[in-house]
């Protein structure tokens, strides 16, 4: 990809390997934007990110858009799961055709199957005409399935026969129309869970996770921060037709500290929200949404809402200790994460060894292996 084509920006992808860009220093404001170099509504917003793990993840995007590839994007609300997608498009082969986002748990169950796949005249009440479904809308394109997760089961079968066989059949036809599409889905759901429960089929899983994105959370990127707000400062200055705006060193270190559990998008609402109400050019802690301004209360010693729990400010130590913790669990073997999850299972179920093992989807012989690897006493030796 040439620098400065194509949404992912210059500053999140140019650099060495593992060697972060250089973040905008908050406090001290860059230059207002140019007319010139506004988002425009068709064009794609770039997707900026100084931290190691941002770098990691726009050098992959890169890599994988021309491909044919399907890709499950992964990351909690607010991540950028859709800019991804649509990044993906953009820099790939199929960028002069349609890109088609459908969310799966916005769209009302009796509805999905005939807006996804369409429908014939008179296949049900209501069906005037022939009409073509959102998968044959994005031929020759992307089709974008957001919210995977929520897709019913029924579906899910139909939509793995279309990925297989690349034809569709609307419903109350019997024809097989070709479709040419790339699929990316998405989620902030544990889809391997679903699997486990049932509720999402497995063949479908493998079929959409051929590649996978994870968009890290905005807490565990911090260096992220400022950048982003600096750009979407700019941005809404710009929108709200203000000259420079600036963050006080205060505001910023506020912005810094704060968890985002709607990551970007709670960042980004938030400056909009404080640029249109600011009154001076430079905004202070006061121009920030209450969540932001004032400390996070975080329980000691114990999970969120848990009872007697003392409150005490979420300081910055206290942040760190969380993405110090967050870090450990990342370092965890497969064999770490296996065995915590056996024995977390087993416990759900009482030491019932033929419940769990039916959870977790293997024999009962494989389980009491494990068991015995671990050397976890067989327990109550029920089930
Ligand atoms: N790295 C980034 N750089 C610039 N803007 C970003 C970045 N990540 C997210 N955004 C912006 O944040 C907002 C939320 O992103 P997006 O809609 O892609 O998130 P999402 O993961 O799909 O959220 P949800 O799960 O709630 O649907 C958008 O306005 C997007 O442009
Ligand atoms: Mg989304």
């Amino acid at each position: 990809m040439s620098p400065g084509a194509g949404p992912v920006s210059r500053r999140a992808s140019e650099g060495a390997p593992g060697d972060p860009a250089p973040t905008a220093p908050p406090s001290r404001p860059r230059r207002a934007t140019r007319p010139s170099e506004v988002v425009r509504p068709l064009e794609l917003s770039p997707i900026l990110g100084a931290s190691a793990r941002m770098q990691r993840l726009l050098r992959l995007v890169a890599r994988i858009a021309p491909t044919d590839s399907a890709v499950l994007i992964l990351g909690e609300s607010g991540t950028g799961k859709e800019l991804v997608a649509r990044s993906l498009h953009v820099l790939s082969k199929r960028a002069g055709h349609p890109f088609v986002p459908v969310n799966m748990a916005a769209l009302p169950e009796s509805l999905v199957e005939s807006e996804l796949f369409g429908s014939a005249r008179g296949a049900f009440t209501g069906a005037a005409s022939d009409r073509a479904g959102l998968v044959e809308e994005a031929d020759g394109g992307t089709l974008f399935l957001d919210e995977i997760g929520d897709m019913p089961l029924p579906l899910q079968a139909k939509l793995l026969r279309v990925l297989e066989n690349h034809e569709v059949r609307r419903v109350g036809e019997n024809l097989a129309r070709r479709v040419d599409v790339r699929v990316l889905a998405a989620t902030h759901r544990d889809l391997l869970a679903l699997v486990a429960e049932g509720r999402f089929r497995e063949d479908l899983y493998y079929r959409l996770n051929v590649i996978q994105l994870e968009i890290p959370p905005l807490r565990e990127r911090r260096e992220d921060i400022g950048l982003l707000a600096s750009y979407f400062l700019e941005r809404a200055a710009h929108r709200v037709g203000r000259g420079a705006l600036r963050f006080s060193p205060d505001a910023v270190a506020l912005l810094e500290r704060y968890d985002y559990p709607g990551n970007v998008r709670e960042l980004e609402n938030a400056i909009e929200h404080a640029a249109s109400l600011a009154e001076r050019d430079v905004l202070t802690p006061q121009d920030l949404p209450p969540a932001i301004r004032s400390p996070r209360l975080l329980p000691r010693g114990g999970s969120a809402g848990s009872e007697g729990a003392t409150l005490v400010p979420a300081s910055a130590a206290a942040s760190r200790a969380l993405a110090e913790a967050q870090s450990r669990r990342d370092e965890r073997t497969l064999e770490q994460v296996t065995r915590e999850h056996v024995l977390r299972v087993l416990d759900r179920h009482q030491d019932n060894a033929a419940a769990a093992a039916r959870q977790l989807g293997i024999s009962r012989t494989t389980l009491w292996r494990m068991l015995k690897r671990w050397g976890v006493p067989r327990a109550g030796g029920r089930g």
